[in-house]
């Protein structure tokens, strides 16, 4: 068996530590590896580390490759020990001894740094598109289901009257949230390991500098200690990905409740649901709950990788390897999620009950205040008017203006108008509430943020 490091050796790799140390996640940095392979020979022809000549034949070589990789002719081989192997494998056999210099300068300590920098970069780009068509399926939904008013909920218990655009925008706030995060994460993996080599830097007069120019990037490290042994660029994305995936399952599960006949205020097309092989009357919203199972993985790929790191000695380990898949796992989940949870609700079709009288009471309350009644006084006063309906056993829609004057004596006969939980709505005023107004302002700042992610 032939590998990288076999010079000093005298006999081969056992197969047991051979099948448990290859790693064959990281081929889905291949693009990446080449990217960096090609910055990296083009410093050093820069750098007349190598001649001119001999850097424009390796990024020849390389980009042979790219196309050797796009047109899927491109073949790991089992004595490939990782992505790194496989790539200075194969340009030696394309184009001879030249291939041999490749690895001038550098280890596949600064190597994996960056691959996983460049992949994060592209993979972050791709979140943020999902992540906006997400927050675009809520604002399009929240614009569909115009003035229908639901209960907001504390303690699942309804609350105080809003527009169910107001509680979908919630969830589009959300993802803006997210989004920003991802965009911060995306921007600190832009900082080039190159030039690091194994861990201490070089005898050769290597230019971290011009290898991130090349690359394209503005940054590159100062310590290159720092720069083969930290991971906390990946720990952040993976963070990323456990909050959003978190967001969506609060979002899944409220999917799931608003399905069943109890709360009754969605339905999905067959498109969207699953039966049930025993029930024939069953439609089921798995996808909210494959949504909500699969972010425990997630929540467990952030634990991984923090745990991955905690005990690590300066500077490169092997451990290292492992932050791939965690954060590939991490990656493809919320992906998957955000594609088919989003294609999902925007086929959702809203019918929600109305919501109870009683989320008026809060109103009713604010309305003696408006009057100069101290809050906790007109509190009680509701309170007593409550419990005066339940003994009569009316609802507090049915309470008259007899009942209002004898709960406070500052209510008005015309107060009886106010008892319906659009009449809530219609006067709510305060910045950031649950009012049309509101609505209508977010719905117009969302669609700027979006379309500027778009850009
Ligand atoms: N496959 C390794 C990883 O993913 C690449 C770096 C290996 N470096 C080493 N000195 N063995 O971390």
């Amino acid at each position: 068996m032939s590998n990288l490091w076999g010079g000093g050796f005298t006999e081969g790799p056992d197969a047991l530590l051979w099948a448990y140390t290859v790693d064959t996640a990281d081929h889905r940095l291949i693009f990446d590896d080449l990217r960096g392979s090609w910055a990296h020979v083009g410093m050093l022809g820069e750098q007349e580390i190598i001649t001119a000549e001999e850097a424009d034949q390796l990024q020849a070589g390389i980009l042979e490759l790219v196309e050797e990789v796009e047109a899927g002719e491109f073949l790991f081989l089992e004595t490939d020990e990782d992505v790194h192997s496989a790539t200075e494998r194969r340009l030696i056999e394309k184009i001879g001894d030249l291939g041999r210099k490749v690895h001038t300068g550098r280890s596949r300590n600064d190597q994996i740094a960056l691959d996983l920098r460049l992949y994060l970069g592209r993979s972050g780009a791709a979140q943020l598109r999902h992540l906006a068509d997400m927050a675009t399926v809520l604002v399009d939904q929240a614009e569909r289901v115009g003035d229908v008013v639901v209960p907001s909920y504390t303690h699942l218990q309804q609350a105080q009257a809003v527009p169910l655009a107001h509680h979908l925008l919630a969830y589009a706030e959300m993802f803006r949230r997210d989004a920003e995060r991802m965009q911060a994460a995306i921007y600190r993996t832009q900082v080039s390991p190159l030039g690091a080599s194994a861990s201490g830097g070089s005898s050769l007069p290597l230019d971290p500098a011009t290898s991130a120019r090349l690359l394209g990037w503005r940054w590159h490290f100062t310590n290159s200690m720092d720069a083969v042994a930290s991971r906390d660029f990946v720990a952040e994305y993976v963070f990323v990905c456990a909050q959003t995936m978190v967001h969506l399952s609060r979002l899944a599960e409220e999917i799931i409740l608003w399905t069943t006949a109890e709360f009754g205020w969605v339905s999905f097309p067959d498109t969207f649901t699953t039966g049930s092989s025993a029930m024939p009357h069953k439609k089921n919203p798995d996808v909210a709950e494959l949504v909500r199972g699969r972010s425990a993985g997630v929540i467990g790929d952030l634990a991984a990788i923090m745990s991955l790191q905690k005990g690590l000695p300066m500077t490169y380990n092997r451990d290292l390897q492992e932050d791939k898949r965690i954060v590939f796992h991490a990656d493809d989940v919320l992906a998957g999620s955000l594609r088919t949870l989003g294609a999902m609700l925007a086929t959702a079709v809203f019918h929600p009950p109305a919501p109870n009288p009683e989320v008026t009471a809060l109103d009713m309350a604010e309305l003696l205040v408006g009057r100069g009644v101290a809050f906790r006084t007109a509190h009680e006063a509701v309170g007593g008017l409550l419990l005066t309906l339940a003994a009569d056993g009316r609802t507090f829609a049915e309470a008259t203006a007899f009942d209002l004057a004898n709960a406070h004596e500052l209510f008005e006969p015309g107060d009886v108008s106010r008892l319906d939980p659009i009449e809530s709505v219609l006067h709510r005023v305060s910045p950031g509430g649950g009012s049309y107004g509101e609505v209508v302002k977010q719905i117009k700042r969302l669609r700027s943020l979006l379309a500027e992610v778009g850009n």
